[in-house]
């Protein structure tokens, strides 16, 4: 029975454990979406994990909609990136680039006035933070099929750019209501060509996504995220078992490294009503599945003993503890997390939370 300290093979890499962290938004980047030292920082510190996957990063200006999130489109973001894998290489880290495009949650503020992009004219109900405020989200522009193609190229110019960087791999942001997730749920995605309606038009543009980045990268250095049931950014979706057993399905023939999915445990904040989707997809999946959602270090080992999942992603309990593997192994007890400063600017609750050395 593999624990959460055992090694595993994913994809073109062998890691020393199962304690993966989980992709984390802190809006920490510089101008420009440029990566800077304190968020090397913050990355070099977590390189214990078997595999940290970045926060989300936007592949280009159209897919970026979130205050100071980091990007791959520019050489001074890709110079910024360089250092961050260096010194995550340097502590015999993996690291991995979480790829995004928001779509319509995005907002004509920070596009320039444009209109965000969308599977279809479908807004998202609420609200957004954008440079100068909050603000309603507003109606997309339902893409084209050009459109379409053109962002399928966007995301494999930005694989290609990430492994310039320095990236071990990179993860399709294909979770928690963004441009992917879009396309895939029936609730934003009303398209009557190949890109929607049924099942499999639906998921055509992950797949094409996918196939793209894996011609760039290698599939042993893709992984994608999915989040079946998460109502986070106004998602609904008829059929999660159906609609993502069925995107399993699909992307099992790409050999990618793993499918990683989002999808809370009861009695977590992020925890939706239902049936859980994630062991269906175990079912049908035979490649690598990473899971998370409110694992803690005893339910993550239950799980891998159980076989439900082949390695466990942490995110806010990574957030707080940059020494977690270590914390993990000895049982000891864990940094609480500062809510407050997830988001904000600075070394506050972002490159300050203590080791146990430190403690000590
Ligand atoms: C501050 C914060 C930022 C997040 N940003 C992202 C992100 O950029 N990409 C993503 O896929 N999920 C993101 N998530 C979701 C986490 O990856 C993870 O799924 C969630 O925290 C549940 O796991 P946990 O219970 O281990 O924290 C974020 C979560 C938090 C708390």
């Amino acid at each position: 029975m593999p624990t959460l300290f055992d090694p595993i093979i994913i994809g073109d890499y062998r890691l020393s454990n199962r304690i993966i962290m989980a992709p984390m938004t802190r809006g920490r980047a510089e101008d420009g979406a440029v990566p800077g030292k304190l968020m090397e920082d913050y990355y070099a510190s977590r390189a214990g994990a078997g595999l940290i996957i970045t926060e989300a990063t936007a592949i280009s200006p159209q897919g970026q909609g979130w205050l100071n999130a980091p990007g791959i489109w520019t050489d001074a973001q890709e110079k910024g990136w360089k250092a961050v894998t260096y010194a995550v290489h340097a502590k015999r880290g993996h690291i991995f680039l979480q790829l995004w495009h928001m779509g319509r949650v995005s907002h004509p503020d920070f596009l320039g006035g444009k209109l965000p992009v969308g599977a279809s004219a479908i807004a998202a109900q609420g609200e957004t933070n954008t440079p100068i405020g909050k603000k309603s989200y507003v109606t997309p522009h339902a893409l084209t099929v050009e459109e379409i193609q053109a962002i399928v190229e966007d995301y494999a110019s930005a694989a290609k750019r990430a492994m310039k960087a320095g990236f071990d791999g990179v993860e399709l942001h294909g979770a928690n209501g963004y441009l992917i997730d879009q396309f895939i749920r029936n609730g934003s995605n009303q398209r009557t060509d190949d890109y929607g309606g049924s099942l499999d038009n639906r998921l055509r543009f992950l797949i094409e996504v996918a196939k793209a980045v894996v011609n760039v990268v290698g599939a042993g250095k893709v992984g994608v995220r999915l989040s079946p049931r998460s109502h986070y950014n106004d998602m609904k979706d008829s059929n999660p078992i159906h609609t993502f057993t069925r995107a399993a399905e699909l992307l099992a023939p790409l050999n990618l490294a793993y499918i990683h999915t989002m999808e809370a445990l009861p009695g977590h904040f992020f925890a939706e009503e239902g049936e859980r989707v994630t062991p269906h997809m175990r079912k049908i999946y035979q490649g690598v599945l990473i899971t998370n959602g409110g694992y803690t270090n005893k339910l993550a080992n239950d799980a891998l003993a159980a076989g439900e999942a082949d390695a466990i992603a942490f995110g806010v309990p990574y957030l707080a503890n940059p020494d977690l593997v270590q914390r993990f192994s000895q049982n000891a007890p864990l940094n609480s997390p500062d809510f407050t400063s997830f988001y904000t600017p600075g070394t506050k609750g972002y490159t300050d939370y203590p080791t146990m050395d430190l403690k000590a």
